[in-house]
């Protein structure tokens, strides 16, 4: 058994976390990808036989777990508005044993960092059972999950060692991307020049550590609770945001769709309680914009993770670069792991090792 690591890549280096490490290597693995999936004219380097067998699918059901399941619920979105399939998005351990009614000819996309959750694996088979088609997005290559699904592509993230995961869900989200793009009806986009856009403006993200270690010191190391709000991408965001923040910082945190804050859980919002509201999405940051105010009136703290044309003056929050709103997961997510990073340091826990948790989870 032979696995092909750069040393390199598992060595900590000067970082006292490898959490660290893995955020700030976000943008090498989206130009990784783009080196595999993409050819010297612009082609996508999927595989014709992948690309053809989801089309003539009539419904995509993505299962995953985690952060792999959040990152599903992104790529749903692209595989509908961009190539125009229906796609629904499942948590294995529920898909599982309460298997939904399936459309006439499913095709079935695995997510998963380790490719050895047991809950995916225990779908998959029985996916294998019905003769049903299955691609697998994995980081690692030969995995349980790789070797039994029909296609398998890697998400070449490298190796990934803290226990949260970060640079393997931007993979999964950049391989969804090219995966819809490769078949979409050549939407108005140059996907390739967007990615290596968004792989620079990552970096200037990254580079922002000060900021982030100041806001979470300040508004989420003190926090009991915490709420992350958004529609559209943003909310499915949200949800990555607040399992990151529990995750490594113990913060009870709740992501979701912001619209949703008025049936009952903005009874919790007190004076100075802390909402995170991601506002990346112009057809609805006026609807955004309303919720947060509701917000602000109960009390809350809010800060905002916003665009540059969705920016207003004197608001509290960090602003992003434009870009296209279903790419937008790709930058909006990283200050949250930054801040559930910088959180869970100012707690004096062990970022990369949290309690009660293992990196990969093989029990049902
Ligand atoms: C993420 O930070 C978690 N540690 C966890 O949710 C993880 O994403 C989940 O267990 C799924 O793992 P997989 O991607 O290896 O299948």
């Amino acid at each position: 058994f032979h696995l092909d690591i750069d040393a390199s890549e598992t060595d900590k280096g000067t970082y006292e976390y490898y959490m660290l490490k893995e955020i700030d290597e976000q943008p090498i693995v989206i130009r990784r990808l783009l080196d595999k999936y993409f050819g010297e004219n612009g082609e996508i380097l999927i595989g014709d036989q992948i690309v053809s067998d989801i089309q003539k699918a009539d419904r995509i059901y993505i299962v995953a777990a985690g952060t792999s399941y959040h990152a599903g619920l992104i790529g749903a979105r692209m595989f509908e508005k961009w190539a125009g399939i229906p796609t629904e998005v499942h948590v294995s351990s529920e898909f599982a044993y309460e298997q939904p009614l399936l459309s006439e000819n499913p095709f079935f996309i695995f997510l998963s960092q380790s490719g050895e959750t047991a809950d995916s694996r225990e779908v998959l088979q029985n996916v294998n059972r019905a003769g049903f088609k299955s691609l697998t997005m994995t980081n690692v290559e030969k995995s349980t999950l790789w070797r039994e699904a029909t296609y398998a592509l890697p998400l070449v993230a490298g190796p990934e060692i803290a226990v949260a995961s970060t640079k393997a869900y931007v993979a999964q989200v950049t391989l969804e991307a090219i995966l819809a793009y490769a078949m979409s009806e050549r939407i108005d986009l140059d996907l390739e020049q967007e990615l290596s856009t968004i792989a620079v403006d990552i970096q200037a993200i990254v580079d922002d550590k000060a900021v982030f270690q100041e806001v979470a010191n300040e508004l989420l190391v003190p926090a009991t609770s915490t709420f992350f709000i958004g529609r559209g991408s943003d909310s499915d965001v949200s949800l990555e945001a607040a399992l990151k923040l529990k995750e490594i910082a113990y913060v009870q945190a709740e992501g979701f769709a912001a619209g949703e804050l008025k049936h009952g859980t903005l009874a919790l919002i007190e004076d100075g309680t802390p909402v995170i509201a991601l506002l990346t999405q112009p057809k609805t940051a006026g609807l955004v914009r309303g919720n947060i105010a509701e917000t602000q009136a109960r009390g809350a703290n809010v800060y905002r993770i916003t665009t540059s044309v969705l920016a207003e003056e004197g608001e509290k929050g960090y602003v992003l670069p434009d870009v296209d709103p279903l790419l937008a997961p790709l930058l909006a997510v990283v200050p949250t792991q930054m801040l559930a990073y910088y959180t869970s340091l100012g707690r004096n826990l062990d970022v990369d090792h949290p309690r009660n948790l293992a990196k990969s989870v093989t029990v049902q």
